[in-house]
Parts: C-alpha cells; structure tokens; sequence
C-alpha cells in the first residue's frame, strides 16, 4: 500500500472510530434557508457564520464527533475572533470534510428522476478544498420512489456520478463519502424501499469497482430502509434495524471502510434508536456503522438557538446532548431513558 493510500485508510478509520459519528452542516444556500425559516431568522453569510460557528465550537464536541462536513462557504469561514472553521477542528482532532456537488436536478427524459450535478471542472474544486484542509468530500445522489421510478437508467446515471466523483476523489488523496439516498417521501411500504436501496447500492459498488475506487478508502452514506413517509403501515423499529442491515450485507462489500446513515427526515430519537439497534444486534458486522445526520443532530440546537445570542450556550448544549446521544448508539448502549438528561 503506498504512504498517500495509507493516510487515506486512516482517515477513514478515524471517521467512524468507535463513539463517534459526522456532523453534517453542508446545508446549501436554499437549505439552510429553509432551516433559518422555521425559526424566524433571516439567512445571511452572518447568520450562517454565526450559527455554524456555535456547532464548530461547541466544547467537548471531540468525544462523539469525528468530523464535519461544510458547504463551501462555510469551508472558507472563520469564528468571530478570526479562527479558521477548518483550524478550530483540526484543533480539536475533528476531520474537516466538504460537500463538492452542486446539486440534484431533473433528469432529462425520466419524469420523477433526478440526477446529481458537480463533474466539470471537479479535479481542480478538490485541489482548492485540499489546500484549503479537507480531508474528506461528500456528492448525494438522490434517489425517489414512485410508481414509476426509479428506473434502471435513473439509478445508472446517479451511480456512474458517485463513482466518477469517487475516484477523483481519491486522486487527491481526499476520502470519498458516497451518498445515494432512496427518498422517504410517498406511500410506499417498507419492502418497496427494501428493493430500491439494495438495487440502487448494488449499482453504486459496481460503477464504483468500474472506476477502480478502492473501498478500503471510502465511506458509504445511506439511507435506513423505512416505509415512505405516508405509508399507513409505519414499521417497528427493530424491523428498520433488521432490513437496513439485511440490505447492507446484500449490497455492501465488507472491505469498505464504514457506513454511516443520513437522517433523510427521520425525527432526532428515532434516527437515534435505530442506529442503536443496529449496533446492539447479537452478530458482528463487518464494517462499522455510525451516523452522519444534518437534521437529526441538529434540530434542537437550531430551535433551542432561535436566532438570539444569548441563547448560543443552550443551542451548544442541545448540541452536544445530541450528539452524546448519537455517539453512545454507535456503540449499541444508548437508552430512550437518556432523552430526558439534556
Ligand atoms: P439529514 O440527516 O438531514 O438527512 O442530512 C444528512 C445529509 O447530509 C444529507 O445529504
């Protein structure tokens, strides 16, 4: 194994250490947006500065957090004192990581398909992020269900996306995160997502083998295998926890580094609890599994804070409770009963 692939597998391992899991804060412009909206307040660069910057410097955060994704904006950011984002992490030994798609949109001839945007002019983007401290980068495929989609086109061109993104990731010796995520919106039962997140991951590893991404260096995001959102038959939770690893040992090489789960929805305890399961199952796995949620890790933060300075300390505190949270599921010894310690 060379020196710079080497790094590489280090800094996998490190991002799903035992305990820990990935912040996403890569909200996009109209993201975040929608987040600043449900609590009133306006979105501007320093609005989003200040806030990221209560997530980035929440103290102790480096017991269950192993890395942060930013928006390139946020990339380029600093504290109020003048401190780099990046800096602050790199202090803490939190893995700064850096959203380099540019998006989904509708995909040309496949009504109810989209197709994730970021190819062009990539290589020379991920130089940038390199210089500018990134050590990992993440691309979303987005995948929706409906009576009609996906299509076996559909899921070609998002997976032939994720590993062209994939491999010049790792030109640079940055670490891809490959994110499909099968959709939880419509009426659609637990098997229908069962089907589509085996299908979709099964083209994903096989675009990916193509492209000669090396799987020891990259980390799989996904989704959990869930009923759409308006399914009247919403499953247990050890069922989720039971399909989604069912799913995974279909799909998933074992060689690949680790797989953390996005929240794609899921409310906070939830996204909690099945994670925990997962990780509490009597067999071993063989990669480990973790979260990398926006949402989920977020939300009571983002309410708790309001858009009010004074509130900043408690929005931490939210935070990290979370967080704690999160990292104890990892290790398959979080409780419903520690909900109510915040
Ligand atoms: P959610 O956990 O809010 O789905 O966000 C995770 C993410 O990064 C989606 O790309």
């Amino acid at each position: 194994m060379s020196a710079k692939s080497q790094e590489m597998a280090t800094v996998a391992k490190a991002m799903v250490a035992p305990g820990k899991g990935i912040l996403a804060a890569d909200e996009s412009f109209p993201s975040i947006k929608k987040r600043f909206d449900s609590i009133g307040t306006e979105s501007t660069e320093e609005t989003r500065r200040t806030y990221r910057e209560m997530l980035v410097t929440a103290p102790g955060s480096q017991e269950f957090i192993s890395g942060v994704i930013f928006f390139d904006e946020t990339l380029r950011q600093a504290t109020a004192k003048g401190e780099r984002f990046v800096d602050v992490l790199a202090r803490a030994g939190i893995i700064p990581g850096i959203k380099v798609d540019t998006g989904s949109k509708a995909m040309a001839g496949f009504p109810g398909e989209e197709v994730t945007e970021g190819l062009d002019g990539l290589r020379g983007r991920l130089e940038e992020y390199v210089r500018l401290g990134a050590r990992f980068c993440k691309w979303r495929a987005v995948i929706n269900i409906g009576a009609e989609v996906p299509t076996p086109a559909g899921i070609h061109a998002n997976a032939h996306a994720l590993a062209r993104y994939a491999a010049l990731c790792q030109e640079q010796g940055l670490i891809p995160m490959v994110e499909p995520e099968v959709m939880m919106e419509g009426d659609h039962g637990i098997e229908r997502c069962y089907e589509v997140t085996v299908a979709t991951l099964r083209e994903v590893f096989h675009e990916l083998a193509e492209q000669r991404v090396v799987f020891e260096n990259m980390i799989l995001k996904t989704n959990m295998v869930v009923p759409g959102k308006k399914c009247a038959d919403q499953a247990s939770p050890k069922r989720v926890a039971e399909m989604t690893i069912q799913a995974l040992r279909t799909a998933v090489p074992a060689s690949v580094a680790g797989v953390v789960f996005l929240s794609g929805g899921q409310k906070p305890e939830p996204s909690t609890a099945h994670l925990n399961l997962m990780n509490s199952m009597a067999v071993t796995h063989p990669w480990p599994l973790s979260f990398s949620y926006g949402r989920a890790l977020q939300d009571s933060a983002l309410k708790t804070w309001g858009g009010r300075a004074e509130n900043l300390p408690a929005a931490q505190k939210a935070f990290l409770h979370r967080a704690r949270l999160n990292g104890l599921a990892t290790l398959g010894r979080y409780s419903e009963s520690m909900e109510a310690a915040a």
